[in-house]
This record gives structure tokens, C-alpha cells and sequence, in this order.
């Protein structure tokens, strides 16, 4: 009887280490899965690799359904159609003339290239669509730069922050007397 204690109790030793290890290694095995899930479905993540840099503006929601404020056309060198449009509260504020715009008011400038209609030669239409620029306003969060964040996006994707950057300074010196926005309402 005593003889073959401690050979059981050796064997249990080995089975506890066996475990242990056998543990060890589908732990080590699951945690970069686990860490790779959470980065990439983390909503933290989701929202940083679609939200503007310094600013954190996204591209809104169901903008495309947004009313026109009014179209515009850069020329050459980059030849563009643009529409800004605006959403409920921007053209609420727009059609009572109301300065400075509201918080939670919207602009959206979409661009696309010039292109001329296949159907009828003088005719020019939206060709590819280029960039995506957006300003929002939340006069606490964006106090720096007269309550106005910006979002530059190209294919859904924001732009560097060295881009973001210039936004405030041409809006701010060319602008200002229209609580920094260009576009007046189409008559
Ligand atoms: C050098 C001047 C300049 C810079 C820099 C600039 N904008 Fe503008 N922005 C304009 C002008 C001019 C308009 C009027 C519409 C047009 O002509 O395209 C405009 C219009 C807009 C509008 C529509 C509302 C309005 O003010 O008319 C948005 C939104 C906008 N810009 C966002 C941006 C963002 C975002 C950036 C930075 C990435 C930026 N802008 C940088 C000149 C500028």
C-alpha cells in the first residue's frame, strides 16, 4: 500500500503538468484571435479609420437625399461639378437667413469631373465623383475655429491632417461675415 503512493501521486504530478501546458497553449493560441476580434470590431476602431483627423468628422448619413443649397464649378485645373447641400437644420437656418448657423447644422460639398453628355453635346454632367467635404457645427466642441469641424473625404476615406489643416484658414479669411460658410441659397 505505501509503496505505491508516491508513484500515484508522481503520476497525478505529471498529469497536473500536462494540463497545465495543454492550457498554457490554447490559451496562447486564442488570445491574438481574441485581440485581432476586438480591434476590429471594436466601435473605437470602426470610428477612428472613418472619421476626419484634428476634427473627427464623419460623413453624415443619407446625405445624398439632402436638399440643394446651391450648385457651383471650379475651373481649370480641376474642372469640377459641385453641389452643397445641407441637412434639415442647415436649410431651416438658410431659409430664415439665421447667422451664426445653428449647432447640429450639416454641409456637405460634393464634387465630381466634368464630363460632357454622350446624349447631347452641350450638355455637362457629373463624371467620377472626386471628393466629399464636410462641415459641422458645434460652436463647444470646434471653438477653435469659429464652432466649424471639417472632413475631407476622397473614396470614403478621410484625407492627412495636413489637409485639414488649410480648411479653417481660407474659410476663416474669406467667409467670415457669413459665419465662415461660401455658399449663399441658390435664388
Ligand atoms: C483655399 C480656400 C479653401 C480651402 C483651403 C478650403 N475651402 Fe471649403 N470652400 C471654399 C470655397 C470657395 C467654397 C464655396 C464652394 C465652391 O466654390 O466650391 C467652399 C465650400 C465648402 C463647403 C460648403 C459650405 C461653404 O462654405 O460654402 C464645405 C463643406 C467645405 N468647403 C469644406 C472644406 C473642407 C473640409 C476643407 C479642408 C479639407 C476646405 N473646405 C478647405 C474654399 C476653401
Amino acid at each position: 500500500m505505501t509503496s505505491s503512493e508516491p508513484k500515484t501521486k508522481k503520476r497525478f504530478g505529471a498529469t497536473a503538468i500536462t494540463l497545465a501546458v495543454l492550457l498554457l497553449v490554447v490559451v496562447l493560441t486564442c488570445v491574438p484571435y481574441l485581440v485581432s476580434i476586438a480591434l476590429a470590431e471594436g466601435p473605437a476602431q470602426t470610428d477612428v479609420a472613418v472619421a476626419s483627423p484634428i476634427f473627427g468628422v464623419t460623413i453624415p448619413d443619407g446625405y445624398k437625399q439632402w436638399e440643394l443649397i446651391a450648385p457651383a464649378e471650379e475651373a481649370a485645373p480641376l474642372d469640377e461639378l459641385r453641389a452643397v447641400i445641407g441637412n434639415k437644420i442647415a436649410i431651416d437656418a438658410y431659409q430664415v437667413g439665421k447667422l451664426p448657423f445653428p449647432d447640429g447644422t450639416i454641409l456637405v460639398k460634393r464634387a465630381w469631373k466634368r464630363k460632357q453628355s454622350a446624349e447631347f453635346a452641350s450638355a455637362t454632367i457629373p463624371g467620377p465623383a472626386t471628393t466629399v467635404q464636410v462641415m459641422v457645427k458645434d460652436s463647444r466642441k470646434y471653438a477653435a475655429t469659429g464652432g466649424w469641424g471639417f472632413g475631407r473625404f476622397i473614396n470614403g476615406k478621410p484625407v492627412d491632417a495636413a489637409q485639414h489643416r488649410t480648411c479653417w484658414g481660407c474659410h476663416e479669411a474669406r467667409a467670415k461675415s457669413q459665419d465662415y460658410v461660401f455658399t449663399r441659397l441658390a435664388p
